[in-house]
């Protein structure tokens, strides 16, 4: 059976030979996973989040478990996208996998700049913008919780970076996802992605302080699965770019739920954390899932959840 999708942009396609994705921040730049399966039978990989200059990322501890997920306040750590672009990429088989760079930046501007270096770089086949992150230069709100802030960014990186799909990553802190979606798709982009982690905390009893140092955190794993599937559902509705379904998902059942409602492509992110060879076991299962619960095709299959 053939799963290949192609995310049609406004702008730029991105065409994958499946649609497993790993999630960014949760499978390094992909060369860590070498010793769990073929990179090239992913349909892309999603590598950390990277900024214009390298960052220390927040004090430990930055990790904890909850029941059916994890909290993580990791704080966008990484070397910076020179060191990315000089050590990382070369290595990555980008000419048989999809490598999609997610970035992340404290101001329009800076997002433009980084997006410019990238733009540059043929290893790359698309940006995936984290709003998920304060805008320093404008009082520190999240470019995403707010549709204005997040069409600037999206705005920004789509005229810095024309040769690359451009995909925007949406947060599901917010009153109404779907404002945000709209938004970042009027200001050209290419496809969305959600969901990042859910705000969340937890606290060491016996010690009387909060479990991480950094006090609240994104919450991830399965635990999420139902607000990532409402997400994308809602999402789906109101766009018409693709959407790539993230949160909690495991197994190729997870994966059909979300293209049920409404997905073209999914990600794989703490499921990696579990089993490291999560997303490939996903990819190669998936066809035998699709048989087993009667889906002749991924396109007849997304969006035709039954209402009645
Ligand atoms: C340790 C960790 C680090 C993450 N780092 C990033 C990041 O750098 N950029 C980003 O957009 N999302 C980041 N995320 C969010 C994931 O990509 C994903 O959206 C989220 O974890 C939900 O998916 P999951 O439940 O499958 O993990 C991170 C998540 C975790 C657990």
């Amino acid at each position: 059976m053939d799963i290949s999708v192609t995310l049609r942009g406004q702008t730029r396609d991105l065409v994958l030979k499946n649609p497993v994705l790993t999630a960014s921040g949760t499978f390094g730049n992909g060369l860590e996973f070498t010793p769990y399966g073929d990179l090239a039978s992913l349909g892309g990989i999603v590598v950390k989040g990277l900024s214009l200059e390298p960052r220390p990322g927040n004090p430990c501890p930055r990790i904890v478990e909850t029941v059916a997920g994890m909290l993580n306040a990791v704080g966008l750590q990484n070397d910076g996208v020179e060191v990315f672009c000089r050590e990382k990429l070369p290595a990555l088989p980008w000419r048989e996998v999809a490598v999609i760079v997610n970035i992340y930046a404290a101001s329009v501007d800076e997002f433009a700049r980084l997006a410019a270096r990238l733009d540059g770089e043929e290893g790359v086949a698309a940006l995936e913008v984290n709003v998920s992150c304060p805008n320093v230069a404008h009082g520190g709100a999240l470019f995403g919780q707010d549709p204005l802030q997040a069409a600037a960014v999206t705005r920004a990186v789509r005229e810095a970076a024309p040769r690359k799909h451009v995909m925007v990553k949406l947060s599901p802190n917010v009153t109404d996802i779907t404002s945000i979606a709209r938004a970042v798709e009027d200001a050209g982009a290419d496809s969305v992605s959600c969901i990042n982690t859910v705000l969340g905390m937890a606290v060491d009893l016996p010690a009387r302080r909060p479990a991480l140092a950094n006090v609240v955190g994104g919450l991830s794993g399965p635990a999420i699965k139902p607000v990532a599937l409402r997400c994308v559902w809602q999402v789906a509705r109101a766009v018409k770019i693709p959407v790539i379904g993230v949160g909690g998902i495991v197994c190729a059942r997870d994966a059909l739920e979300f293209i049920l409602a409404g997905a073209r492509a999914v990600q794989v992110g703490t499921g990696s954390f579990i089993r490291p060879d999560c997303a490939f076991s996903l990819a190669a299962e998936l066809p035998a899932a699709c048989e087993q619960f009667g889906v002749t095709s991924l396109d007849e299959l997304r969006g035709s959840l039954r209402l009645d």
